[in-house]
């Protein structure tokens, strides 16, 4: 990721950080690992992933009012728009020991899926219906109203 070092980074989608997880290299094939509150700064509460995802389709398009996350491109590829209601960035995973960390209140649109791609998603909170925003111009509202 291109973040710079001034405070943008601190704030808004500069939260959006890129995680290398760690990756042991072996010839009878590599393993990486992911510990809550250790690569990632929350406790893991839910997995899911996405598979079988069709060309050209989009997933995401919603923001959290509280779950926090990292997506993982375990196999293939995809690439991420990040929107914090003022300003967007896109990162692109391409490799299995690599995520991004997606904080509350960031709306994500994941798109670009590559043939065969899974997308991992590890989360903070079990599925709760009421924490999504799905509507764009509800988040704008919320997310320029909102401290971050
Ligand atoms: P959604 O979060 O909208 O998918 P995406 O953001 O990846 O496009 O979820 C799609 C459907 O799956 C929706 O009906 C809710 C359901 N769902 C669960 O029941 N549990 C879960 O943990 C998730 C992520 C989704």
């Amino acid at each position: 990721m291109d973040d710079t070092s001034d405070k943008s980074s601190l704030v808004g989608v500069g939260r959006c950080q890129i995680i290398k997880f760690p990756k042991i290299s072996d010839p009878r094939g590599n393993l990486t690992f992911v510990e809550g509150l250790r690569h990632v700064p929350f406790e893991i509460r839910r997995v899911y992933y996405l598979y079988d995802v069709p060309g050209g389709e989009t997933r995401g398009g919603h923001a959290h009012k509280k779950l926090q996350q990292a997506t993982i491109a375990i196999a293939g590829s995809f690439d991420v728009v990040l929107d914090d209601g003022h300003s967007r960035k896109t990162v692109s995973l391409n490799r299995s020991y690599y995520g991004v960390y997606i904080p509350r209140m960031i709306w994500r649109e994941l798109v670009n899926f590559s043939s065969g791609s899974v997308c991992l998603v590890l989360a903070s909170e079990p599925y709760e219906r009421e924490d999504y925003i799905r509507d764009y111009d509800d988040f704008l509202r919320a997310a320029r109203g909102t401290v971050l």
